[in-house]
Order: structure tokens, then C-alpha cells, then sequence
């Protein structure tokens, strides 16, 4: 597949090293792409970077991701401004399987950067496009300086249980201190009739899934991302394989009962 040229119409940062580009095909509108999917990311002269999508399709054909410069590629995207031109392969993957969450509590489990791809199912959730019965948002991050999209989780606290825990708090945060599987523990809800989405690093969902099922919640609902370095995301180089599976074609999107064996092997 041969990268379309987009160019950067928006660009802001969230918190330094992290920032949120919107970026739009000249004269031609975008394909459609489900919540969870990935986009190839290409800085022209660099490389290309798997990055999610963490906005839903605009009416106006922006795409939007949320990308943190930790390598070539991702601080060479960081140096783009608006009007700078980047390629783009993709929609690719299997996303987050929304009609699960018909008639059921939703639990939205991210974090640090997890959000990002988490936060078009958010959307949907307070749209009340998905039919769930509640919608919890369990969020945690290092520092309250680095939370993603600071307005918009006071905007959600309306519609949606959102709680939020920071490892490090200071003197004016009002959430928790500490692991996000901690309120994630503390919340009332009824595991069996419960689905949880997850992203963010593995160790941290390793954890809250142990909680998720000494709630009830059964394997075949609870669903991760997973991430793996990825170079043709089409299933034909092998970069990304995890056990039997391709990430990029597979995934990212995995339901917990079918890759429990592979998650278990800590440096798989
Ligand atoms: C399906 C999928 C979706 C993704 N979505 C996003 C997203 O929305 N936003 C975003 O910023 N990133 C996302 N990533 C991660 C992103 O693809 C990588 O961080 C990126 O490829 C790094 O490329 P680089 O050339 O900048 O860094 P590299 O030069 O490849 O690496 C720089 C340093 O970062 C480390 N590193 C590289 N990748 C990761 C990683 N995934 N996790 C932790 N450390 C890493 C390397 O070990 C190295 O130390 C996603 C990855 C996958 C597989
Ligand atoms: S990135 Fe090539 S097989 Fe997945």
C-alpha cells in the first residue's frame, strides 16, 4: 500500500512530548475506520510509526492522532507544523468491538497514552451510541501534568464515572494517589454483566485484568490493545508477531480468552 499525501491543518501539544495532530487529505475525503484501528504514520525521510486513531471520523475528512516523541520517526512528527505534509497508510488492524457493550456496564481501563485510542469509544459512550447500561472511565497516569485531554475528562465527569489516579499527586489533586487498579478494586459493579476495554502499558493491564476477573468479569469480555513494532502492518513481514498472531492484522484488538496463553509470558 503507497502512503497518501495529508497535511497538518491542527496541531497542539498536550503536555511537552506529547501532541495532537489533525491532518486532512487535499481535495479528497478520508476512508472510514473503527475506534481502535492504526494508521502508518510516515515522516517523509525517517520512517513510518504505527500510531491509533483518538478521534472519531470528522465530517470534514481530518484525521486525528495523538502521538508521543519517543524515537526518529515520532520526534521527527513532532517537528511538523501546520501546512507540513506527512504520508499515511492505513486504516489497518480490528478494532474495539462496540456492540459488546449492549445492555452491559462498559469499563473504559487506560493508561497514560492508552487513552488515545480508548477516547473515540469515549465519545461514542456519551453519545449514547453504544446502548451500554453505565459507562465507567478507570484513567491513570504518572503525573497530573501528564493527563491526556485535561478539558475534555472534566466534560466526561458529566456523563460518565470517570476516576482518575495519578502515581505522583500533588497538594491540589483531588483523585486518587497511586495505581489506577486500586479504585478499579474499590468500585461496586456487577462483574458478570460487565465489559471492560483496556490500553496502556502491559504490566498495567496485566493487573487490572487479575482485578477484572476476581470481579466476575468472564475472559470473553474483557478486550486489550496490544502493541508491537510493526513495519508493513499488512501481515506479510512477521515484525509483529505474538504467538500465532499478527499483531497488525489480528489486532491490536485481542479479546482476553483468546490470547490469554500469550499474554501470560511476561516478555513475549
Ligand atoms: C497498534 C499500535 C498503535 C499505536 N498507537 C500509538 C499512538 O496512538 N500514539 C503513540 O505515540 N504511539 C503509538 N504507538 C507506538 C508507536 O508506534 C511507537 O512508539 C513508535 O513506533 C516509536 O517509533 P520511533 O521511531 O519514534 O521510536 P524508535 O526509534 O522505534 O524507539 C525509540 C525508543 O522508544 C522505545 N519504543 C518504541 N516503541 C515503543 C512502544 N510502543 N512502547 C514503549 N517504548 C517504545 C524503543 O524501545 C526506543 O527505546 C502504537 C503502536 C502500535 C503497535
Ligand atoms: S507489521 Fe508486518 S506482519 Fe505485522
Amino acid at each position: 500500500m503507497i502512503p497518501s499525501v495529508f497535511q497538518v491543518v491542527h496541531r497542539y501539544v498536550e503536555y511537552p512530548g506529547t501532541f495532537t495532530l489533525h491532518l486532512a487529505k487535499p481535495r479528497q475525503s478520508t476512508e472510514g475506520f473503527q475506534p481502535g484501528q492504526f494508521n502508518m504514520l510516515y515522516a517523509f525521510g525517517t520512517g513510518e510509526s504505527a500510531i491509533s486513531f483518538s478521534d472519531l471520523a470528522n465530517d470534514d475528512g481530518t484525521l486525528v492522532h495523538t502521538i508521543r516523541a519517543q524515537g526518529s520517526v515520532t520526534q521527527a512528527l513532532e517537528r511538523l507544523r501546520e501546512g507540513d505534509s506527512l504520508g499515511i497508510r492505513g486504516p489497518f488492524g480490528r478494532g474495539w468491538p462496540l456492540e459488546v457493550s449492549q445492555g452491559k456496564n462498559l469499563l473504559i481501563i487506560a493508561g497514560g497514552l492508552g487513552l488515545a485510542p480508548l477516547r473515540p469509544v469515549i465519545y461514542q459512550a456519551q453519545r449514547d451510541l453504544l446502548g451500554a447500561h453505565k459507562t465507567y472511565l478507570f484513567y491513570g497516569a504518572r503525573r497530573v501534568s501528564e493527563l491526556l485531554y485535561r478539558t475534555e475528562l472534566q466534560q466526561w465527569s458529566r456523563s460518565l464515572e470517570v476516576v482518575m489516579s495519578v502515581d505522583y499527586g500533588d497538594n491540589n489533586w483531588p483523585g486518587h494517589i497511586g495505581v489506577i487498579t486500586d479504585p478499579l478494586q474499590a468500585t461496586g459493579i456487577d462483574g458478570a454483566n460487565s465489559v471492560a476495554f483496556l490500553c496502556g502499558p502491559e504490566i498495567m493491564m496485566r493487573f487490572c485484568i487479575q482485578v477484572l476477573l476476581r470481579k466476575g468479569v468472564p475472559e470473553s469480555a474483557i478486550y486489550l490493545s496490544m502493541e508491537r513494532n510493526m513495519k508493513c502492518a499488512t501481515g506479510l513481514c512477521g515484525h509483529c508477531q505474538w504467538g500465532p498472531n499478527f499483531i497488525c492484522k489480528d489486532g491490536p484488538v485481542f479479546c482476553y480468552r483468546d490470547i490469554r496463553t500469550w499474554f501470560q509470558i511476561h516478555s513475549l
